[in-house]
């Protein structure tokens, strides 16, 4: 496969996928709706660059030269001759659909077009183009140059070759694939924590056990690296909540189902680290 991408949205995600795939040769055009947003993604991108440089795993000449091959712009068309395009916009459905109308108008017969979300049904967000073959998910996680695996979705009408190629371009950045064969509500990686983040939510509401004993029983008897209610708080309980509440909505299945407790932290604005309180307190309460 060529080496041009294109990355749609360079908030957290975008810009993290920009500076994996630039280190890895990749020329990347990086495109947001604002000029603050693109100035907000180089200057992460630079900082992180630079960290890997203090570390010693970074030559700074591979930095310069990654940064060297990393534009940005406003302009969709710029998408034009891109031989794969990563949307990682708003998880929201109708601004996909309508970065996917236009994609589908701009791009290369050949591009494989990839959205980076977390939920949405790829067959979704496939259907608004005549070319839902070339449609993939590449669910890269958070930091993105940290996090080693890369979720590959298929649509309904997602051809083997376009998989095929999203998986060697993932490979390619440094990322180790698995394949969710069904673009179920969720996917594997989200049921999974979702499943679970509910059902210790559960467990402390109904008094079984504190939020700091469920998180220890997964640290120190399951290896995890942080509790789930400590992930909850660093991903957003809202996030949580709007996970779980369509993969209920998809499946019907009550483990999916948000706790009462969960949606009155939702309404009492206890989102976690980013409010100050979730089910820990931060900012130095
Ligand atoms: N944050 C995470 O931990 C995480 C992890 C995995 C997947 N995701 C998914 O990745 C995607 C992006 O998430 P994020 O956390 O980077 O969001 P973010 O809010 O940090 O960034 C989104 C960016 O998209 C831009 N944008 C909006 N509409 C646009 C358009 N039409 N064209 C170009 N840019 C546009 C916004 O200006 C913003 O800069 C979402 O689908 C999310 O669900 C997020």
């Amino acid at each position: 496969m060529g080496k041009r991408l294109a990355v749609v949205g360079a908030g957290l995600m975008g810009s993290g996928i920009a500076q994996v795939a630039a280190q890895a040769g990749y020329d990347v055009t990086l495109r947001d709706v604002g000029e603050d947003a693109l100035e907000r993604a180089r200057a992460a991108i630079a900082k992180s660059y630079d960290r890997f440089v203090e570390k010693g795993r970074l030559e700074a000449t591979a930095r310069d030269e990654s940064l060297a091959r990393i534009t940005t712009t406003t302009d969709i068309e710029a998408a034009a001759d891109a031989d794969i395009v990563v949307e990682a916009v708003f998880e929201k459905i109708e601004v996909k659909r309508e970065v996917f109308t236009a994609l589908d108008r701009i791009c290369k017969a050949d591009a494989v077009l990839a959205t980076n979300t977390s939920a949405i049904p790829i067959t979704q967000i496939a259907a608004v183009t005549a070319r839902p073959e070339s449609v993939v998910g590449t669910h890269f996680f958070s930091p993105v140059p940290m996090m080693r695996l890369c979720e590959l979705v298929r649509g309904h009408k997602t051809s083997d070759d376009t998989l095929a190629r999203a998986r060697s371009f993932a490979e390619e950045v440094g990322k180790t694939c698995i394949v969710v064969n069904r673009d179920v509500a969720g996917f594997v990686t989200t049921r999974l924590i979702v499943a679970l983040s509910v059902e210790a939510a559960r467990l402390v509401e109904s008094g079984v056990a504190t939020a700091e004993d469920v998180d220890t029983a997964c640290r120190l008897g399951f290896g995890h690296a942080m509790g789930p209610l400590q992930t909850m708080d660093m991903t957003g309980v809202d996030i949580m909540v709007n996970a779980a509440r369509n993969i209920y909505t998809d499946t019907q299945d009550e483990k999916f189902h948000p706790t009462e407790g969960l949606l009155r932290m939702v309404t009492a604005g206890d989102l976690g680290r980013k409010s100050g309180r979730g089910w820990y307190p931060y900012g130095g309460e």
